[in-house]
């Protein structure tokens, strides 16, 4: 089929990541390779492993295969001296002293309970220096994916947050090439999405999203982390996973999920906080720690705070 419309050869992300820091470029590509992988793995798992994770998740086959194909190539760039991830208990280690490589912590599939529905998935990728687990200040990169109707990696080359998406028709396919640069999370909020039980929000967090509902926020929410944070961080907004009554810390894991992308977030010009102050600043103890976060447009994530230290 002729669309008629010049379609100018794009910048690919090797391209692209050749000016930058090659360790880092390394393991941005070795994502990038698994991403495609696991995409292609899709309509093969959709079952269950018969399992649980570290926090009691029941694991999905395609949880288990995407763990070991983003431990394995990560661990085979060389640069990469640990890898935790949620779907384990401790960390997997690359032989020999490695203590100043590069560590990485990973949500390989994130949302595995939306597999069966064809509905968006992610995967979440912290990068340190050093052993884990340290706090998101401390980050060097991050990158998630998501697997919706297009597979796009989003990470930060230097200060920038950058786009990739995968081409799949035309001279370039099968290559990520440059979807956008100096991605910035708009401040003016159109969108939000809070997780858990609404019956089990606590009184302020329940105050806080009625308040949104009145000044005609729309309710953006489908249970896959990265699916709803990526609305948020390209139409404004908020996306949170609160306190629950019962669960004062929520769900997200800090180090797997809540602080790669809090950090990708400040970079973008948006914001994050557990209630009291940056998801970043959180120094976690260990490895699956948990802790609320909201994140998004800064002037949302500020009126949570002061909202917060009232009552
Ligand atoms: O990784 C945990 C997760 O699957 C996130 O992707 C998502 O934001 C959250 O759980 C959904 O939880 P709930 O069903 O409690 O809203
Ligand atoms: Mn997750």
């Amino acid at each position: 089929m002729r669309t008629g419309v010049e379609r100018p050869r794009r910048t690919t992300l090797e391209e692209f990541l050749s000016n930058g820091d090659p360790e880092i470029a390394k393991v941005y590509l070795a994502i990038a390779e698994g991403a495609t992988r696991l995409a292609g793995e899709l309509p093969f798992q959709t079952g269950m492993a018969g399992g649980t994770n570290s926090s009691g998740d029941a694991q999905a086959t395609l949880d288990v295969f995407s763990n070991d194909l983003f431990a394995d190539l990560l661990l085979e760039t060389g640069v990469v001296g640990e890898v935790a991830s949620e779907e384990m208990e401790t960390s997997r280690r690359a032989s020999g002293d490695r203590d100043h490589a590069l560590s990485v912590a990973m949500d390989p599939l994130d949302g595995s309970s939306n597999i069966t529905t064809n509905s968006p998935l992610g995967s979440i990728f912290g990068i340190w220096r050093g052993r884990l687990p340290q706090s998101g200040r401390a980050l060097v990169s991050a990158m998630f994916v998501t697997y919706g109707p297009q597979l796009t990696l989003c990470f930060n080359f230097g200060r920038s947050v950058c786009q990739f998406v995968e081409m799949r028709a035309g001279p370039q396919s099968g290559e990520f090439v440059l979807a956008a640069e100096g991605i910035h999370l708009p401040e003016e909020p159109e969108v939000y999405g809070i997780g858990g039980d609404r019956v089990k929000w606590t009184p302020r967090v329940e105050e806080f999203v009625r308040s949104l509902e009145a000044r005609g926020l729309r309710l953006r929410y489908g249970g896959t982390f990265i699916g709803d944070y990526n609305q948020v961080l390209r139409r404004g907004g908020i996306f949170a996973y609160p306190e629950l009554q019962g669960k004062p810390n929520g769900k997200l894991r800090v180090l797997y999920e809540s602080a790669p992308v809090s950090f990708l977030t400040e970079l973008a010009g948006g914001s994050s906080t557990t209630g009291k102050g940056s998801v970043l600043d959180i120094h976690p103890k260990a490895l699956a720690e948990t802790a609320p976060c909201y994140i998004g447009s800064r002037r949302l994530v500020q009126e949570i705070e002061e909202r917060f230290s009232t009552h």
